[in-house]
């Protein structure tokens, strides 16, 4: 029997002629397509006032969003546990220090009150993770930002692509802000992401560091009938979004209304079905405002695994957002707060499958799936 992916991308000809239209044309690197692309999301986030820069994944734009914050080696840097490993590693990478806050038991969000008692003099930044499209109170993050005036905030925005805070769009409303179009994220680039910041001088500084530094992009320095040289000034990377990435990126774009009316419905039917089963905890989300990125239950941790395991013996596939990264070695001597939440909720959640072409009778099974194991365990 066919497995049921955790996720599956919403992909159609339009991405493959779209690609397939750039590989003929020939110019496959950083050129007019990336323009296109980043043109069209400013046009998304209905903000003239913020600027865009593509590059190759989320991963990166965390890392460029911390050196555009001037996070510079010995700085801490506050961020939740409960986390992928990108922004932590980011945060080594630079060799400034990564400090790890609980989150709130509703959002699974960074605890800003927590955040602020982890405040000190090295504090250059906060990343602030919205998990599963869930948003950060950002009200009283700003508040912080408002008291600390030398704290930049960083929105990682993996997730909440498309979610509405307080009638803003996401990447509207933070100092800087990341998105990811890894291949399972709410739109797709196959690999890509993105920053948003809010001034051409920032957005320079960006583009230039994604093409090891190089003042004149390569498409311009080509192009142009002048002789053209460029000056390098900084320290840079090759972390460019191709032209073929963003032309997937583009026909992604036109279908973000259609993909978030469906996973609002299906993260509402899960809702809905899971109801009278007292053995999960569902999210508590505002589904009008968040377009989730994965369907998260909480279960007791002593099933977690073997519900796992036993959903995976059906052909169910599930997935784990996430190990909290104080645990790894990596990580073990870095300052944290109170982990109360984190240390419970990590061990938890399990993701269902949930992806735009998942039908509802595949939701039904699952659900029916997971009510067989717990009555097996006669509860
Ligand atoms: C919260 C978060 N931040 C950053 C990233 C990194 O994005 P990418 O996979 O595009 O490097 C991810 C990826 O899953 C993520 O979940």
């Amino acid at each position: 029997m066919k497995n049921i992916p955790v996720s599956w991308p919403t992909l159609n000809n339009k991405e493959i002629s779209s690609a397939t239209k750039v590989l003929k044309e020939g110019w496959l690197g950083l050129g007019s397509y990336v323009e296109i692309f980043e043109k069209k999301l400013e046009k998304f986030l209905k903000n003239k006032k913020k600027f865009v820069c593509c590059v190759s994944t989320g991963s990166d734009a965390l890392l460029m969003s911390l050196m555009i914050a001037k996070v510079n080696r010995g700085d801490e840097v506050i961020l939740p546990s409960l986390n992928f490993i990108a922004g932590a590693q980011a945060i080594k990478f630079i060799g400034a220090k990564p400090v790890f806050c609980d989150v709130e038991e509703k959002t699974l969000c960074l605890d800003v009150n927590k955040a602020s008692k982890l405040i000190n003099k090295k504090t250059k930044a906060i990343i602030a993770v919205d998990y599963s499209g869930n948003l950060v109170d950002y009200e009283a993050l700003h508040k912080i930002k408002k008291k600390y005036k030398k704290i930049r905030i960083i929105q990682d925005a993996a997730h909440s692509f498309g979610s509405v805070y307080k009638n803003k769009r996401v990447g509207t409303f933070t100092d800087i802000v990341m998105f990811s179009f890894d291949p399972i994220k709410t739109i797709t680039t196959i690999d890509g992401g993105a920053i948003v910041v809010n001034t051409k001088k920032e957005l320079n500084k960006l583009k230039a560091i994604r093409q090891l530094g190089f003042v004149v992009q390569p498409n311009v320095a080509f192009s142009s009938k002048k002789k053209i040289t460029s000056d390098v000034q900084l320290v840079g990377m090759q972390n460019r979004m191709t032209n073929v990435h963003a032309a997937i990126g583009i026909e992604q774009l036109k279908k973000i209304e259609q993909i978030s009316t469906k996973k609002k419905k299906l993260a509402k039917n899960y809702n809905r079905l899971f109801k009278n089963n007292s053995n999960i905890r569902i999210p508590n989300s505002d589904f009008n405002n968040v377009v989730p990125f994965i369907y998260y239950i909480r279960v007791k941790k002593q099933y977690r695994d073997n519900l796992r395991k036993f959903l995976r013996k059906k052909n169910i596939l599930t997935g784990l957002h996430w190990t909290p990264n104080h645990i790894y070695s990596l990580f073990k001597k870095d300052r944290k707060g109170s982990m109360q939440i984190t240390n419970n909720v990590g061990q938890e959640l399990i993701s269902l499958p949930y992806y735009t072409n998942l039908k509802f009778s595949q939701q039904v099974k699952v659900c029916n799936l997971i009510n067989v194991f717990f009555k097996k365990k006669k509860l």
